[in-house]
């Protein structure tokens, strides 16, 4: 009894259970690159369908339904020229609008690499509401620019996507 008791405890430490704890670990806990909160307005339905597209991809999304949009961006410091229907915040980079979840990710990994990180740069966003962007999915869709935005309007186009249907 003792004998097979004590067998049991050195496999299962040596084996089976402190992988499945650590993988619990790692489950309870989505690293910060891929942990966004997003302001929104309560009646917003685009911005309900951005979030489940950034679901799907693997994000962690807080939701915040704000009762005055524009105040938040303008305390986070998003340009007008930016501005759409919802702000996302990673850390200390801002998401505006439809972006899509790829372009995020990979934004979020090139700026948290110091031999990648361009310093001008607080974010991402595609201004409006472009037809056919994610959350904006439909008959008409559009290509869009998504643009790296920083300080004292500077702007550049990250990439360029083709709106999809559905
Ligand atoms: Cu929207
Ligand atoms: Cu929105």
């Amino acid at each position: 009894m003792s004998i097979s008791r004590r067998a049991f405890v050195v496999r299962c430490a040596a084996l089976a259970c402190v992988p499945a704890a650590t993988a619990r670990v790692l489950a309870a806990a989505p690293p910060a690159s891929r942990r966004m909160t997003v302001y929104k307005d309560a009646g917003c339905g685009c911005c309900k369908a951005w979030i489940a597209h950034l679901e799907r991809a693997g994000f962690t999304v807080t939701s915040r339904d704000v009762p005055d949009i524009n105040e938040i961006k303008q305390s986070l410091g998003v340009p007008d020229a930016m501005a759409s229907c919802h702000t996302g915040v990673i850390g200390s980079v801002l998401i505006e609008g439809h972006v899509p979840a790829d372009v995020i990710a990979k934004f979020v990994d090139q700026q948290a690499d110091p031999t990648q990180r361009v310093a001008k740069w607080k974010g991402l966003a595609v201004p409006g509401m472009p037809q056919g962007s994610p959350g904006m999915e439909g008959p008409n869709p559009q290509r869009y620019d998504v643009l790296s935005f920083g300080a004292g309007g500077a702007t550049a186009v990250y990439a360029t996507r083709m709106g999809t249907r559905a």
